[in-house]
């Protein structure tokens, strides 16, 4: 029988934890005839709630799923994994500074690093789910100098998916019809979805759409559809990030061939974006590995966009690497 492939979900006890591994456990990830083992890390005050998922996955009966562990051990957690989805995090609370909030991640991003670094298998693969989730990142990624920098990676999958859906609304064609898009730079307010070489139905989607529709209504309403969620559901988006997490981590390991998607990944110079920066860029899967699409003509309205996301997180970078939270030299 197949070795069941290690699973870890961090802040499992959490929302999107409680939306994301039932889904997995179901065979959204993998297939539904990968076997799976769940590993759910918590910190002390939340293993009481992974415990209870776990008590919950047990009374699925799912057959794929061969065994739950809940930890509050990073050690524990990644010994052998082959997926890690890093959504516990600290969020920005209250009057809370920037330079806080970064270091707070730090203190949780830089030992999971280090834990995973030791632990997990050789093809571990990391989606970082937890904001400010780029740099957090950065941070696992720099910490783990015996990984492969490629097998980091953050999600901005979300605001690809969602930048779909309101382009698909909007054009009245079904999202399947929808090809070519791109969310470009960080996962924040900065984001900037390209729709320049999109097609829909096949026919290119900057000549059935206007500028200022662009400018005024799409790109601002992607970029803060989170505040829409909040505003008008009561709460942060859950189920729809677990979704996107679950694509991110499927498109991945399994490869999509021809078509593109977005995904946050340490950049190689491409498109001026600082090499070693994780930054969000279309990708396709090759053979397991996210590639970023080469050589697009990009505009001057795209190229500006472009470039303040990324000066958003050029300077998250040089505050984390201030704070002393991008330690190790990289093989
Ligand atoms: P939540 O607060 O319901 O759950 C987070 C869980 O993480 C809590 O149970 C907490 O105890 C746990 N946790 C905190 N530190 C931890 C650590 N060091 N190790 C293990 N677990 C830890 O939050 P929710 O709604 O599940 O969101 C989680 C994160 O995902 C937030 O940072 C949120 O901003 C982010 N997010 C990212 C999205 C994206 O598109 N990249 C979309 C939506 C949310």
């Amino acid at each position: 029988t197949r070795q069941p492939v290690r699973v870890t979900v961090t802040g499992a006890g959490g929302q999107i934890g409680y939306a994301l591994v039932f889904r997995i456990a179901a065979g959204a990830l993998l297939g539904t005839t990968t076997p799976i083992h769940l590993t759910l890390l918590e910190i002390p005050e939340g293993v009481k709630a992974a415990e209870g998922t776990a008590l919950e996955l047990e009374d699925c009966a799912f057959d794929l799923l061969r065994g739950v562990t809940v930890t509050d051990d990073p050690a524990v957690a990644f010994e052998g994994v082959n997926i890690a989805v890093l959504v516990g995090s600290r969020p920005r609370g209250p009057g809370m500074e920037r330079a806080d909030l970064l270091e707070a991640n730090g203190r949780i991003f830089g030992p999971q690093g280090t834990a995973i670094n030791a632990g997990g298998a050789d093809d571990v693969r990391v989606l970082v789910v937890g904001n400010p989730a780029n740099t957090n990142a950065l941070i696992a990624a720099a910490h783990a100098p015996d990984v492969p920098s490629d097998r980091f990676s953050a999600m901005t999958r979300l605001d690809h998916n969602r930048a779909v859906g309101q382009l698909a609304n909007h054009l009245d064609v079904s999202v399947g019809a929808i090809h070519g898009l791109t969310v470009w730079g960080n996962h924040s307010a900065s984001q900037y979805p390209d729709v320049f070489h999109a097609t829909a139905g096949g026919r290119a989607v900057r000549e059935l759409v206007d500028e200022r529709w662009l400018a005024e209504t799409f790109i601002p309403r992607v970029a803060q559809r989170g505040s829409e969620i909040i505003a008008v559901r009561g709460g942060s988006s859950v189920a729809s990030a677990a979704n996107a997490a679950i694509d991110h981590v499927r498109d991945w390991v399994t490869g999509r061939g021809v078509d593109w998607t977005s995904a946050g990944v340490v950049s190689d110079g491409s498109y001026d974006v600082p090499a070693g920066l994780v930054c969000s860029f279309p990708v396709r899967s090759v053979d397991g590995q996210w590639r970023i699409v080469p050589a697009l003509q990009l505009n001057e309205f795209s190229r500006s966009r472009i470039a303040a996301s990324v000066a958003e997180l050029v300077e998250e970078r040089d505050a984390v690497r201030a704070l002393g939270l991008l330690p190790l030299a990289r093989r």
